[in-house]
């Protein structure tokens, strides 16, 4: 089987690492992939939001699957693409359709998808130009903060949590004037929820599903979680208190209504399904849904899939993922990401990198690096993942700060914290 995986990050690093140990695997291309890919496969020069350079690319190489890992081709309705195209409707691709894609691409419709299936959300109101009038009186209904929200993607950047009611009224009007582009057409006005977040991944052949392990990930810049938010500085799997109590309410609750709300909703989802939860006093509650594996938390959960992930994505692709096994470690993984000294505000790209040759029992993830001639350099914020296993989350931790502390390039910069309030 020929895999062309979509995306340039630590996911489709992670992911070509782990697909490349597939005795069912021959050949893989990374579109556009990153230094790091280009060790296990072939990176092919196309931008995964061009359907037709993706399309040359299938049918020149062979492609047998598509695996798609960033969020906005699936939104643009790559897979949609893909089954209209008389040359590429045979080709299985691993992602949702861009209604169903929704979930992730739209607060609004992801909002009412979990109201009408009754599934636990922070209880929520959308707005736009016609009925922003009512806004106010939403939100002083509201006990403070206010979290607000720009209904399309934006690049993370879209979510506003605001404690004065006058703050939050302008923030309303800001985002429907335009602030976030068109992604703030609609704003959702949300409840605060306090408690721990967690990240809850499945992979469904939009039949049955494969709980896959959960993640940690830690999103403000700085130690003590603190400073702006970011794509995601490290994180760690399993999660301490999401016990087997715990996610048995994680799948009754919450995994189970999705699907059956998804067949009643006549949506068909292949795919990655990826819960953002928050724990409120030992109840799980849904922050939000993407349409695709996380990163960092595919750094730490894919090197927790001890068996062949091929067998996951064969079984979506044949429609049969109920007749596959696999199989989780039950070691610890914690994963720290390298970023660059600015991120996420602006950095410089070009940096040499050393000391990847010193680095023991872990392994390193490529996020942002390219080669410049044979030198390995920085490309982007968030540069390389430092990916550890050990029988305690303390073992796992230290192996990767160990060896993030080899590691080096000009403004280098790292949290010492990831794991810690676990
Ligand atoms: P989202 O893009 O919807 O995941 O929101 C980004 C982040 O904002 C989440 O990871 C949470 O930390 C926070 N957040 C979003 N919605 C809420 C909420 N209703 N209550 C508390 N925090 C929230
Ligand atoms: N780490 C969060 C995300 O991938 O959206």
């Amino acid at each position: 089987m020929n895999i062309l995986i979509l995306g340039s990050g630590g996911r489709e690093h992670a992911l070509t690492w782990k697909l490349a140990q597939s005795k069912k695997v021959n050949k893989i291309f990374i579109g556009p992939g990153n230094a790091g890919t280009s060790e296990s496969g072939t990176n092919l020069k196309i931008n995964p939001e061009s359907f037709p350079d993706i399309k040359s690319a299938v049918l020149e190489n062979n492609i047998d699957i598509v695996i798609v890992g960033p969020e906005a081709p699936l939104t643009m309705g790559i897979s949609d693409f893909f089954l209209n195209d008389p040359e590429l409707k045979n080709i299985p691709l691993i992602g949702p359709d861009k209604t169903a894609a929704q979930l992730e691409g739209s607060k609004d419709f992801a909002k009412s998808f979990l109201t009408r299936h009754g599934i636990p959300t922070a209880a929520f109101r959308t707005f736009d130009k016609t009925n922003v009038t009512e806004a106010p009186a939403f939100l002083r209904s509201l006990i403070p903060p206010y979290v607000i929200k720009a209904d399309g993607l934006a690049a993370g950047k879209g979510v506003v949590i605001v404690n004065d009611i006058k703050e939050a009224e302008k923030e309303v009007e800001a985002m429907l004037a335009g602030k976030f582009g068109a992604a703030g057409q609609k704003v959702v006005i949300e409840q605060f929820l306090k408690g721990i977040e967690l990240s809850v991944f499945i992979i469904t052949d939009g039949i049955s599903y494969k709980l896959l392990p959960e993640a940690k990930d830690y999103k403000r810049i700085g130690t003590g979680d603190t400073g702006l938010n970011t794509g995601g500085m490290g994180a760690v799997s399993p999660v301490s208190f999401a016990d087997s109590k715990f996610m048995d309410k994680v799948t009754k609750r919450i995994i189970d209504p999705t699907l059956r709300g998804l067949s009643e909703d006549k949506i068909i989802y292949k795919g990655f399904i990826f819960f953002g939860l928050i724990n409120v006093g030992g109840d799980p509650y849904v922050i939000e849904y993407n349409a695709r594996l996380g990163d960092p938390e595919s750094e730490v959960i894919i090197p927790r899939i001890k068996s062949d992930l091929f067998e996951l994505i064969e079984g979506v692709a044949n429609g049969d993922l109920a007749n596959r096994t696999f199989e989780i470690d039950k070691k610890f993984v914690s994963t720290v990401m390298l970023v660059s000294g600015g991120y996420p505000g602006t950095y410089e790209k070009g940096k040499s990198i050393s000391g990847i040759d010193l680095v023991k029992d872990s392994v390193i993830f490529h996020a942002g690096t390219t080669r410049d001639a044979d030198k390995l350099v920085t490309c982007g914020g968030r540069v390389l993942a430092v990916s550890s296993w050990g029988t305690s989350m303390k073992e796992a931790l230290q192996t990767s700060y160990r060896n993030a502390g080899l590691l080096n390039f000009d403004g280098v910069y790292y949290r010492t914290d990831i794991g810690f309030d676990l």
